[in-house]
């Protein structure tokens, strides 16, 4: 779909008439209907190659990735992969169906270009997630595929980790979910040691975490640093930095939920900045978090991380929001460095 008639037509009209989450389900229901898609998404085309980017030992096509929860219960795959991304996270997947909370838990400010939601995992659970994870194989083309697994022990996250690794190029453990209190057992250093121990029993494939954000406010910043060091102790291969910040806001059933988009973005460079000096070069850095834009991608990979992941920059810009990314990552780097030999995505 074009950009403009994306932004301009479809995204208002849906936006007015139907609630937030409504207006998600129908969008990726469209996704589902294969066909459809094919014919809006167009021709996959090939990046330049100056976005590849050697990436826990995978070589990605270009450095973004669509962050987890887009597509929790893995039904969307082979659609997504026509989008341009360098990969693509799926999930998050937990043991069991969960029905997630109240409604309503979206809502979009679009004067800020945010949006928050108490989702709480909806999902049809791990089996299912298996089947369509096997159904997909072979039809994402070269689009490497993460899922992402949350659980409130170490053994329910194991037990998503031993049926799901075989399936992907990747896992990622979330253990930042701002809508799953049991999930913040997690960030305890010592505790999160002990789940990365047990996932590790039996592991062949690159592992990531998912990590909490900072707060919005200065303060806080040494306790998910302490879970970055305990990630690089244990082996981890690459963190995503990070998840949505917890607010309150009484428009939720719940009353809280998680903030993303725009507001996000300054913070989480501090974050990426401070995971790369705190772990070295020898992990994967995946910044997320209000990432919109070609320029915000750059920074990003300017401040220490190897990728890029969005998840509200795709809601606002629509299907084509990796595509634009990647072309304005390429025009910034023609404009700033001409004659530089620096590669465009990566540490160089
Ligand atoms: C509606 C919604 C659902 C989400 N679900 C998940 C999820 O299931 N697992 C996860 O790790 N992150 C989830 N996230 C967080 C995003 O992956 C991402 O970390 C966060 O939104 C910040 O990136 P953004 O500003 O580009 O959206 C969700 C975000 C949104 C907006």
């Amino acid at each position: 779909m074009a950009p403009e008639l994306y932004k301009h037509i479809a995204r208002p009209i849906l936006a007015a008439i139907l609630p937030a989450e409504t207006a998600q389900r129908l969008a990726l229901y469209t996704l589902r209907a294969g066909p459809l898609w094919k014919a809006a998404a167009g021709q996959p085309r090939p990046d330049d190659p100056r976005l590849a980017v050697e990436w826990c030992g995978i070589r990605l096509r270009n450095p973004v990735g669509l962050a987890a929860g887009l597509d929790k219960d893995c039904r969307l795959l082979p659609s997504l992969a026509r989008l341009g991304f360098g990969y693509l996270v799926a999930g998050t997947v937990t043991l069991l169906p969960r029905a997630g909370n109240r409604k309503p838990r979206v809502f979009l400010d679009r004067s800020g270009e945010s949006l928050v939601n108490a989702l709480g995992f909806p999902g049809r659970g791990l089996a299912a997630a298996a089947r369509e994870l096997a159904r997909a194989r072979g039809k994402t083309g070269d689009t490497p595929i993460v899922v992402s697994i949350a659980g409130t022990s170490a053994e329910d996250v194991s037990r998503c980790h031993r049926t799901l690794e075989p399936l992907v190029d990747a896992v990622e453990v979330n253990i930042s979910s701002p809508n799953t209190a049991g999930l913040r057992i997690f960030h305890e250093a010592s505790v999160l040691s002990d789940l990365l121990g047990a996932v590790n029993e039996g592991r062949s494939k690159p592992l990531l975490v998912k990590l909490p954000p900072y707060p919005e406010a200065d303060g806080g910043e040494e306790a998910v640093l302490s879970l970055a060091r305990a990630c690089r102790a244990a082996g981890v291969d690459g963190l995503t930095v990070a998840n949505s910040r917890p607010v309150e806001d009484d428009r939720l059933a719940v009353g809280k939920g998680g903030l993303s988009g725009r507001p996000i973005y300054s913070r989480m460079l501090d974050l990426a900045r401070d995971v790369r000096r705190e772990v070295g070069p020898g992990i994967a850095v995946n910044a997320c978090g209000g990432i919109f834009t070609g320029r915000h991608a750059r920074e990003a990979l300017d401040a220490g991380a190897d990728t890029a992941q969005i998840y509200t920059g795709m809601v606002y810009r629509g299907p084509s929001a990796a595509r634009r990314i990647k072309a304005e990552m390429l025009e910034t780097a023609a404009a700033a460095a001409t004659g530089s030999s620096r590669p465009l995505a990566g540490r160089g």
